[in-house]
């Protein structure tokens, strides 16, 4: 363990699982540890790139969503439904359940992850996998439990083989959780990993040059901040990264005071 910690870390490094250093395998960046980590479950990896030389065929354009569904009225309930029943993206024709949010409609603070994984789907509720027990260890150092806090992702299905998420598919997804953010008025928004921070935040800038500081996430009435942190599928596989993700709570435990 490391020495010079208060009682109370040390506590919560070992509620985290930290119970000695390792270091990150050599040359593995945060992003790419983090990608072959974030699904316990993980199916085998899309084929790589489109062979020398291929053109991408353009991705239609997306209709409006504000043509077709008013999701600024909407209460929580409609909301739910409306999510349920979403076809505005291919990722509806393979997955087995949508993936609302789970948790407190109260609560001061909100994790946005990525998108479901494969037990995600299966269950239709965020981070039950090996991810969503270390997030919950986490939250349990920090004094708190699942149900008292709102975990949602920025995709509500699974994209296949856990790709990335596209940028329409991103683009479509996110006047859903703009409005979970708005019906919940979190506290704190806590962005897992860099794709929820890019996304949440509009920038293309790595994971290690977004956390440790808090952002702001604009709302009718006013700026919530918005803290980046490690996702846990890429702490499970780079546990030396858990001390940073332990003053990445303290400061969202500081923000939400
Ligand atoms: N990873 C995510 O980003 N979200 C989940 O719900 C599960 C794993």
């Amino acid at each position: 363990m490391a020495v010079g910690l208060d009682r109370r870390a040390r506590r919560a490094l070992a509620l985290m699982g930290i119970e000695r250093w390792t270091l990150r395998a050599a040359g593995e960046s945060a992003e790419a540890g983090e990608r072959r980590a974030r699904d316990s479950e993980a199916a085998p990896a899309a084929p790589a790139s489109a062979p020398a030389g291929a053109v991408p065929a353009p991705a239609p354009a997306p209709p409006p969503l504000a043509d077709t569904i008013d999701v600024e009225a909407m209460d929580v309930d409609a909301l739910r439904a409306t999510v349920a029943g979403c076809q505005r993206c291919g990722l509806h024709r393979t997955r087995a359940n949508t993936v609302f949010g789970v948790g407190s409609l109260q609560a001061d603070w909100m994790f946005v992850g990525e998108a479901p994984g494969a037990q995600e789907d299966r269950q239709g509720e965020p981070f039950v996998g090996r991810a969503g027990h270390l997030l919950n260890a986490m939250l349990h150092a920090t004094g708190r439990e699942r149900q008292a806090v709102f975990i949602a992702n920025v995709l509500k299905c699974r994209p296949p083989n856990n790709r990335d998420p596209s940028a329409d598919e991103a683009a479509q997804c996110a006047p859903y959780l703009q409005r979970q953010i708005a019906l919940i008025r979190p506290k704190v928004i806590i962005a897992l990993g860099r794709i929820a921070a890019q996304r949440l935040l509009g920038v293309d800038t790595p994971l290690g040059r977004l956390r440790g500081r808090a952002h702001q996430w604009q709302t009718d009435s006013g700026p919530v901040p918005l803290v980046v942190t490690y996702h846990p599928a890429y702490l499970l596989r780079s546990p030396g990264e858990k001390r940073k993700a332990w003053e990445d709570l303290r400061l969202i435990m500081e923000l939400s005071a």
